[in-house]
């Protein structure tokens, strides 16, 4: 097990760089596959949930060339094997091989997807777009075979703006014959990433960003160069992390625009910011910062992923503050963790409700998530004293160089392995 401890109660200060968009990135990969000749992406960040990837990719037979910050990807000598529970398990992004095998080899055989214990998280809206194209899927407790004759376009509609289902009908529909039209997709920037990354291997793809993605199938999808985006929810964690330590501290290399409603929230809590075309500075905050109300919502609302980080901030707001979470049904599993640390929280329903400001004292805490886990490293740094988060694998899957990166900027930060 890993364990990140943390002395905390120190101002910190400097320039973070933000790496490549761990949730761009753990599409990318699975859409790589798609070309018939090699594809190059850079940008990409050192996380564990890329190393799993890889590793399916080399599964596959997909040769796969890494280094520093990029990975080309080989698929000459792939062979659609089936991917065994030991690699599906380990991250929920798997699940876009499905789509991507399916679009490929029009058959795809894996075991249901892993990732962050956050809520039921089912793929049903994943399997019907499948079948709207013409897939049949056969299930065998937690192994899936979706396989078709032919793919043809169709329109789907979803009920939820599911991000991971945007992104897998897109994967699938890519060559399959005529159009498909997706309606109510999602529209997170990381949707975009992946179309302009399919549309320069030669796809036919309209619209993604806004709820109607077009799609226009094509035969062939030849060599290309791509880069991840910056990761908004790096970025976000970060400027959380500033508006509570930061003195100041400038977060570069962000996309601005897409962390905009975290942003305009800071800003009523009484949080200073400069907003530079490709930074975020936290210049400092009011000395009473003012509580709020904060919903979570598809993209461009403010992101669930933020939502834990943000709660750790809001514990210092002066009075009553709220949190509605509305993607996920458990996404509170850092609050236990946080009034451990003296915060004052209840959670009632989907809603925490946020007392402050309270002092926070280094504790014994654990990280049941990834972003969870982000959350407890923002109250470790705010808290006096020592925090110790076990479980700390979590955050190691999408936070590249987070020891560094503070490191860097007056933390004392490490990682233990015991
Ligand atoms: C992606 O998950 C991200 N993961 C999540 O980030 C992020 O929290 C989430 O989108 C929302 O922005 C990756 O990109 C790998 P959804 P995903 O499909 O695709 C329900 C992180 O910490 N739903 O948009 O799984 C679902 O249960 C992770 O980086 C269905 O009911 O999210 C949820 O309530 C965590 N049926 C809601 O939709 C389906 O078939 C949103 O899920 C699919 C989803």
């Amino acid at each position: 097990m890993k364990i990140i401890e943390i002395e905390g109660g120190r101002q910190l200060s400097g320039t973070i760089r933000i790496s490549g968009a761990k949730n761009a990135t753990v599409a990318l990969i699975p859409a790589a596959i798609l070309t018939d000749e090699e594809a190059t992406i850079c940008n990409v960040p050192e996380i564990t949930d890329t190393d799993v990837l890889c590793d399916i990719l080399k599964l596959l037979n997909v040769k796969v060339n890494r280094s520093t910050e990029s990975i080309v990807i080989n698929t000459k000598e792939m062979q659609n094997t089936i991917i065994g529970e030991d690699y599906s398990k380990k991250l929920r992004a798997s699940y876009y091989f499905m789509g991507a095998l399916l679009g490929k080899y029009k058959k795809a055989e894996m075991y249901f997807p892993g990732g962050c214990s956050i809520g039921a998280r089912p793929i049903d809206l994943h399997l019907k777009g499948f079948e709207a194209l013409g897939a049949t899927i056969t299930t065998d407790n937690d192994k899936y075979i979706v396989e078709a004759k032919e793919l043809k376009g169709a329109n789907i509609y979803l009920d939820f703006a599911s991000v991971g289902a945007t992104i897998n009908i897109m994967l699938a529909a890519v060559k399959a014959k005529g159009k498909t039209i997706i309606d109510n997709a999602a529209k997170e920037p990381e949707i975009v990433n992946v179309a302009t990354f399919l549309n320069n291997m030669g796809a036919k793809i309209q619209g993604a960003g806004t709820s109607t993605i077009k799609i226009e199938g094509v035969e062939h999808l030849h060599k290309c160069f791509h880069e991840v985006i910056p990761d908004r929810i790096e970025a976000g964690t970060y400027i959380i992390i500033g508006a509570l330590c930061g003195k100041p501290l400038k977060i570069d290399n962000v996309i601005p625009e897409h962390v905009d409603a975290l942003i305009s929230k800071l800003e009523e809590l009484g949080i200073n910011l400069e907003v530079g075309a490709d930074y975020v500075t936290v210049l400092g905050r009011e000395e009473v910062l003012n509580p709020i109300t904060v919903k979570t919502a598809v993209y461009p609302g403010l992101a669930t992923d933020l939502q834990q980080p943000l709660t750790v901030l809001l514990t210092q707001a002066k009075g009553k503050s709220k949190v509605t979470e509305t993607i996920f049904e458990n996404r509170f599993m850092h609050v236990p963790y946080l009034n451990a640390l003296g915060s004052n929280i209840t959670v009632k329903n989907q809603t925490a409700t946020i007392i402050g400001p309270t002092k926070l004292k280094g504790a014994e805490v654990g990280a049941t998530d990834l972003r969870a886990g982000a959350a407890m490293v923002v109250a470790g740094l705010l808290a006096e004293g020592k925090t110790k988060i076990t479980n700390a694998e979590h955050i190691l899957r999408g936070y590249e160089q987070i020891v560094e990166k503070l490191t860097a900027v007056g933390a004392k930060i490490r990682i233990i392995e015991i």
